[in-house]
Order: structure tokens, then C-alpha cells, then sequence
């Protein structure tokens, strides 16, 4: 087939790439001129693993080919995805560009040529989709073209296997009369082994914001279970591995810490809290899961100081890990924005080490004051505390015994759960976790009993 994708950001690249590897002649259409030049040469504007070897690849090939005139693109194209930006990165919806983007685009398609939607919409917008599109074409004098919705459910770090492997594949018809789209895109989508399920466009919008939201619900569960862990002495990756046996249940997303970062989790919870209040719709769960999520940054910011002795005014604190997961570089939501600006509102001086050069140099630019290094130990040296902020492998197999002796004091919170807590605490580190020994080094080093009160440091743990 012959596939254009408009945007290519994350998801309209790997929609691109993906397409082209499994054999389609593929152009890929983009506003920004010097990233097609970059992507002309293989260069992918961001990090996920096997991409850049896919795009050059199939672009030496042929078969995947950059342009900036999408009129061109979609000339003789049987299938075009529309993959721009749909949240204005603060917490909202933003339909302009793509609203933008569809006006310029739909003149131009030749008849019978299928409109598909990849980008996440906001649940409002689908049925205004149908008519916009209709609209367009009969206000340019052409024929209606079908139009679909199929969301994405790829992870950053694990995109490619993702798109060419997936659980399952969500067609959403918006204005399908002959069944072409649908048609077009199983035959996409039947190489891939999946499920296909096809339902009509509002559903396919509720099942792609559904699948995120219950993902982030999952993780805000398990981060009050370390809660409820912490003050019952027990360890919630026990637990979990314990509830999770129940095929109801499941073990994935349920990891404790200190919350979800990223540009699809946090923005899709407080997006529809606020599009369903508009709505008049209330969403008391989605809004306690983003105020557990907040409160784990807010929890590990307060673990720290409390290693520290209770105050921060002049300490030195080493974050270990920037962008919002390991194996990308993307820093959008990413915690350790947030924690790094809390801590230096507490007077710290806070160093930080990525292993992405990128993400080092954007998380010094974003936030003023914080200083960031190229490797982990010289943002150890001299600290007073240490935290974890993304689980790269490199930081669990970091030589501890060495940081060990870099640091001013062996302090160090956990904040994803990752570390060897035996094997820290044989080293002389003073180790603290979410859930699973929580503050119980700490307790002990002070000779206080699990779980009692320290009044005015850990307001959390008088509740
Ligand atoms: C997510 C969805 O998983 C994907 O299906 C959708 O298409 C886009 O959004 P992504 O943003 O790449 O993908 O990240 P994901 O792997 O889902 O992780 C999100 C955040 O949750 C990360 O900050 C991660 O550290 C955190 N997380 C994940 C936990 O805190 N605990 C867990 O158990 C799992």
C-alpha cells in the first residue's frame, strides 16, 4: 500500500518506520525542514531504541521517504495517517493544529483515499471529527472520504515492538460508508497476528484514553498500597507479586514509587478530569489518582530531607536519572523536573546525572539552578543525599561501594524501588524505599519504633 503520515513526532515516526519495515512505500511529512534533512541523513530528533536503524534503512531503500508538502504526499496515497500534536503540554487539549492541519489537507486528497486519525483526541472533539471532514470536502467541491480513528498504544523505549507486535489493533469508523477504511486497514494490520477490533469512532477514543487511564489508576493503587505497606510493616513488591497471581489482578504497572511521568500518563488523567467537569461529569477516582501521583514527587522530596536531618538549606543532593522512564530521552512530565525545582526552592544544591546527554542539557535549560553532570559518580561526590529518580540499568549496577566513598554521608531513597536494599545496607548506606522498608532504616538508625510519628518532618506518617 501507499501510506502518508503527517507529523512525525514520536508517533507519526514510528507509525512511518513501522509501516515501511513491513513493506509499504511510505512518505512521511513533517513542517519542520531541518528535521526532515536530519531524518534524510537517519537522524532521529529523539531516542528509542532500533529507530534510527529502521528509518536510515528503509529511507536508503526507498522505501520511506521524507517530504514537506503534504499535497505531494498524499497524492497517490491509499492511506494517511494525522499524527500532530493534540495537548498544549500543560495539562490541556489542543485541537487547533490538527484542526489546522485537516483544513490544508483534506482539499487535497484523491477520492477513496482513507483519513485516518492516529493522534490521542480529546473525547469531545470525535463528533465534531465526521462533519469537519465532510465539511472540508464538499466546501472543495470533492467527494466524501472515508475517515477513521486507529490510537496507538506504543511505549516509549519499546515503540517498534510495540507497533509490528501488537496486543491488539482498535479501528475506530467516524465516516466509513463503503467499509474502504476499514478494509484498508486490516489489510494493514492482519500481518501482525492481532486481534482487529473495530468499533465506531467514539469508542476508539474511550478505549485509548481508558487503556492510559487505567494504567495510571494501576500504578496510584499501588503507590497507596506502599502506603498502607509502610504503616503495616510489610513489603508491597511481596504483596504485589502476591495479588498480582490473580489473573483478574495482573502483576504489570503495579511497581511503587514516585509516580508516573511522561507525555501520555499525567496529561491523559488531568485532561479528562477537567474535559469531563466541563461536561459535568465527575471524576472522583481519575482525580485521586493524579493527586497520589503528585504526592509521590511531593513524598520523595520529603524522604530526602528527612535522611538529611530534616533540612536541606545547603546540602548537596545527587538525582540519579532525568527523562521520565530508562531508554528514552524524553523529559516531558518527567518527575525529576519537579522534584529538582522543589528541592532547590529548600535551599539544596542539587547535581544531577542522565545517561542521555540530551536529556542533561534540556534539564539544565528547563530548570534554573540545577547542575547536571556526565557520570553518576561525580554527581555522588560530595553528596549528602542521594536519590533515585529513573531506574537505568546503569544505576542498578553501579559500583555502590565506590559511591560509598564519594559520598559525604551514604544516604540514599529509592524513589522507583530498583535498588539492592541488602546489598546497600551491607555497604553502611542508610536506605529508604516506597513500600517495601520504607523508613524502617531509618526508624532503626534513630532507635524509634516502625511507624512512629516525627512530628513536623513526615506529616504522612501520623496518619
Ligand atoms: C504510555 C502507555 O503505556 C502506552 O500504552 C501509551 O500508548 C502511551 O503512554 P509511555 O508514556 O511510553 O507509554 O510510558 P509507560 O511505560 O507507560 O510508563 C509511564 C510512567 O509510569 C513512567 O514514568 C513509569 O516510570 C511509570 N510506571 C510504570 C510506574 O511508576 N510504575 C509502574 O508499575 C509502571
Amino acid at each position: 500500500m501507499r501510506i502518508a503520515v503527517i507529523g512525525l513526532g514520536y508517533v507519526g515516526l514510528v507509525t512511518a518506520a513501522c509501516t515501511a519495515a513491513a513493506g509499504h512505500d511510505v512518505v512521511g511529512v513533517d513542517i519542520d525542514e531541518e528535521r526532515l534533512a536530519r531524518l534524510r541523513l537517519g537522524r532521529v530528533p529523539f531516542h528509542e531504541p532500533g529507530l534510527s536503524e529502521l528509518v536510515a534503512e528503509h529511507h536508503a531503500t526507498g522505501r520511506l521517504r521524507f517530504v514537506a508538502d503534504a499535497a505531494e504526499a498524499v497524492a497517490d496515497a491509499d492511506l494517511v495517517f494525522v499524527a500532530v500534536n493534540t495537548h498544549d503540554g500543560n495539562g490541556g487539549w489542543h485541537t487547533g493544529t490538527i484542526v489546522r492541519c485537516l483544513v490544508g489537507l483534506v482539499p487535497a486528497l484523491p477520492d477513496d483515499t482513507v483519513l485516518v486519525v492516529r493522534s490521542t483526541l480529546p473525547p469531545d472533539f470525535v463528533a465534531r471529527l465526521g462533519p469537519l471532514v465532510r465539511g472540508i470536502r464538499l466546501g472543495a467541491g470533492r467527494t466524501v472520504t472515508p475517515v477513521a480513528i486507529n490510537p496507538e498504544f506504543t511505549r516509549e523505549s519499546t515503540a517498534i515492538r510495540d507497533f509490528l507486535s501488537p496486543d491488539r489493533v482498535v479501528i475506530g469508523v467516524v465516516d466509513d460508508p463503503k467499509g474502504v477504511a476499514e478494509s484498508r486497514l486490516t489489510e494493514l494490520y492482519r500481518p501482525f497476528g492481532a486481534p482487529i477490533i473495530t468499533m465506531p469512532g467514539a469508542d476508539a477514543v474511550m478505549t485509548k484514553l481508558g487503556a492510559n487511564l487505567f494504567l495510571a489508576t494501576k500504578i496510584s493503587f499501588a503507590n497507596e498500597l506502599a502506603r498502607l505497606c509502610e504503616r503495616f510493616g510489610a513489603d508491597v513488591s511481596t504483596v504485589v507479586e502476591g495479588i498480582g497471581g490473580d489473573p483478574r489482578i495482573g502483576h504489570a504497572f503495579l511497581r511503587a514509587g514516585l509516580g508516573f511521568g511522561g507525555s501520555c500518563l499525567p496529561n491523559q488523567v488531568s485532561m479528562t478530569v477537567r474535559t469531563a467537569a466541563e461536561h459535568g461529569v465527575q471524576t472522583p477516582l481519575l482525580a485521586a489518582v493524579h493527586a497520589i501521583n503528585g504526592d509521590q514527587r511531593a513524598r520523595f522530596v520529603d524522604r530526602l530531607r528527612l535522611l538529611a536531618g530534616g533540612e536541606l538549606e545547603g546540602r548537596r543532593v545527587a538525582l540519579l536519572g532525568l527523562t521520565f522512564k530508562p531508554e528514552t530521552d524524553d523529559l516531558r512530565d518527567a518527575p525529576s523536573l519537579d522534584i529538582a525545582e522543589r528541592l532547590l526552592a529548600l535551599g539544596a544544591r542539587v547535581v544531577a546525572h542522565d545517561p542521555m546527554e540530551r536529556a542533561r542539557e534540556r534539564a539544565a535549560a528547563l530548570v534554573p539552578g540545577l547542575e547536571v553532570t556526565d557520570s553518576a559518580f561525580q554527581a555522588l561526590r560530595g553528596a549528602d543525599v542521594a536519590g533515585l529518580v529513573t531506574e537505568w540499568a546503569e544505576y542498578r549496577d553501579l559500583d555502590w561501594s565506590q559511591a560509598h566513598t564519594l559520598m559525604a554521608a551514604p544516604l540514599i531513597v529509592d524513589g522507583r524501588n530498583a535498588l539492592d536494599a541488602e546489598e546497600l545496607g551491607a555497604l553502611g548506606f542508610l536506605y529508604v524505599d516506597f513500600g517495601r522498608r520504607g523508613l524502617r532504616d531509618l526508624d532503626a538508625a534513630r532507635g524509634a519504633p516502625p511507624g512512629t510519628a516525627r512530628p513536623g518532618v513526615d506529616a504522612e506518617h501520623v496518619a
